[in-house]
């Protein structure tokens, strides 16, 4: 009876002592399980977004601000070819199309001397990087009606690079 009770006992110790034990690791692991399946859930999540972003900022849809940076004058003087038909650089010589020396930052329709159609001055007011890389693209598309018969450059990197050589020809 009496050894009967101490292990009775005994065993009621270990019992409660291994349900505590299991207790306390079912909470421990709930704890982990549920900060570490929430911290993984947000990693993911932050991971794949990331992934989208890079993906469009690598592809071709580069922002003209991009591809205004990464303009190279040396590249864009080879494209020049493209333009000297009927512009040229230095300043007052007007020739087909109005002179090109300084455009970069002049006013639309600005150049002494030259008869403009006014098509231009309708569609932009300074010929900031930006407002020139539209042009450039489609000229007839940008200012409707303009004298300018010149097809487009529609290849964002030669137009950059073209901008950044026009840009140094008054430094
Ligand atoms: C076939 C002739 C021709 C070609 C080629 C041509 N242009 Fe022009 N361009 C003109 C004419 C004409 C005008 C005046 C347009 C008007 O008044 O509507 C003009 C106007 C411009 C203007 C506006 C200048 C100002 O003072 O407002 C810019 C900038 C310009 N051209 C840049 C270029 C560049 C860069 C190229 C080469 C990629 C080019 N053009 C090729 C004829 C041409």
């Amino acid at each position: 009876m009496f050894d009967t009770m101490t292990f009775t006992k005994t065993l009621g110790a270990l019992c409660g002592a291994l349900l505590v034990f299991l207790l306390g690791k079912w909470a421990a692991e709930s704890l982990y399980h549920v900060g570490g399946h929430h911290g993984e859930e947000v990693a993911s999540y932050v991971i794949e977004v990331a992934d989208a972003e890079e993906a469009t900022d690598d592809a071709p849809t580069m922002t003209v601000e991009e591809h205004l940076a990464a303009g190279d004058a040396s590249a864009g003087e080879r494209l020049w070819s493209q333009c000297r038909a009927c512009h040229q650089l230095e300043q007052g010589a007007n020739a087909v199309g109005p002179y090109l020396y300084g455009v970069v930052g002049r006013d639309v329709g600005t150049a002494e001397g030259y008869n403009y159609s006014g098509a231009l001055s309708d569609a932009a007011d300074v010929w900031t990087p930006e407002n020139l890389f539209a042009f450039l693209e489609n000229p007839a598309g940008y200012a409707p009606g303009t004298s300018m018969s010149y097809r487009g450059m529609p290849s964002p990197e030669d137009r950059a690079n073209l901008i950044a050589f026009l840009d140094q020809t008054d430094e």
